[in-house]
C-alpha cells in the first residue's frame, strides 16, 4: 500500500518534471498548404520532447498561449504578394494576418523568439519571405528580443523586406527551389539558437 502510493508519487512528479521541461520552447507556425507545419515538426523532432513543446497552428492560438514561453520559435510563409498568410491572400483559414494585430498592448519583454520563413525565390524574387518581417515587427514592438539572424548568402534573390542589417532576421528555408539544402540549414540554425539559448 505505501510503495503502491510511493509508486504514484513518484509517476507523479516525473509527470509535472516533464510537463515542466517540456514548457521551454513554444512552438507555433501558420501555413496554407502544409510547408511550413512540417518544417515545425521537424524542429520539434530535432530538439526533442523535453525542450520543445508540441507545434501548434497559429490559428488555434491566443496571445496567453505564447506568453507561457520564455523561448518561442515561430514560423510563417509568405503569401500574396509579400503578404502574412491568412484570409485576406485566399489562405483557406486564418493565420498570422489575423493573430498579429492580437499582439497589440502585450509585453514581451525579456523572451527570446526566434522566426523561420518560407517562400519562393524564383516565383516572388522581389517579396522573398517578406512576412517573416511582420512577424518581427510586431514582436520586437511588444518587448521580445528576437535571436536567430541568418547569413542571405547562398539564396538568389532580389529584394527581401526579411533581410536587416545585411542578414535574413530569421531561417529562410525555400521548399520549392533549394529543399535539399533545408535539412543542414535547419541543423545548423538550431544548434546556433541552442547556443543563444545558454
Ligand atoms: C499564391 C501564392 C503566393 C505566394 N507569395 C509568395 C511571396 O510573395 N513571397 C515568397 O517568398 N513566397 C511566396 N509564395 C511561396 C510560399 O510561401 C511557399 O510555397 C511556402 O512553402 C508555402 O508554405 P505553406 O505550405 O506552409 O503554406 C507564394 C505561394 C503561393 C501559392
Amino acid at each position: 500500500m505505501v510503495r503502491a502510493l510511493a509508486v504514484k508519487l513518484l509517476n507523479g512528479l516525473s509527470l509535472s518534471l516533464s510537463e515542466e521541461i517540456m514548457a521551454k520552447v513554444g512552438v507555433f507556425f501558420g501555413t496554407d498548404t502544409g510547408n511550413t507545419r512540417r518544417i515545425a515538426k521537424d524542429i520539434s523532432t530535432a530538439l526533442g520532447s523535453a525542450i520543445a513543446a508540441k507545434p501548434v497552428n497559429i490559428r488555434n492560438a491566443e496571445v496567453a498561449d505564447l506568453l507561457k514561453y520564455d523561448t518561442l520559435i515561430l514560423g510563417t510563409p509568405t503569401y500574396g504578394e509579400g503578404q502574412l498568410p491568412g484570409l485576406s491572400t485566399g489562405n483557406a483559414t486564418e493565420s498570422w494576418e489575423e493573430f498579429l494585430p492580437k499582439l497589440a498592448g502585450h509585453d514581451f519583454s525579456g523572451k527570446k523568439v526566434a522566426l523561420y520563413g518560407l517562400g519562393n525565390q524564383k516565383g516572388y524574387p522581389t517579396e522573398f519571405v517578406d512576412a517573416m518581417f511582420y512577424l518581427y515587427e510586431s514582436f520586437k514592438q511588444c518587448g521580445a528580443t528576437l535571436i536567430g539572424a541568418w547569413d542571405s548568402d547562398g539564396y538568389n534573390f532580389k529584394r527581401s523586406k526579411a533581410v536587416v542589417d545585411k542578414r535574413f532576421i530569421g531561417l529562410v528555408l525555400d521548399q520549392e527551389n533549394q529543399k535539399e539544402l533545408s535539412p543542414a540549414r535547419l541543423d545548423a540554425w538550431l544548434k546556433m539558437l541552442a547556443e543563444a539559448w545558454v
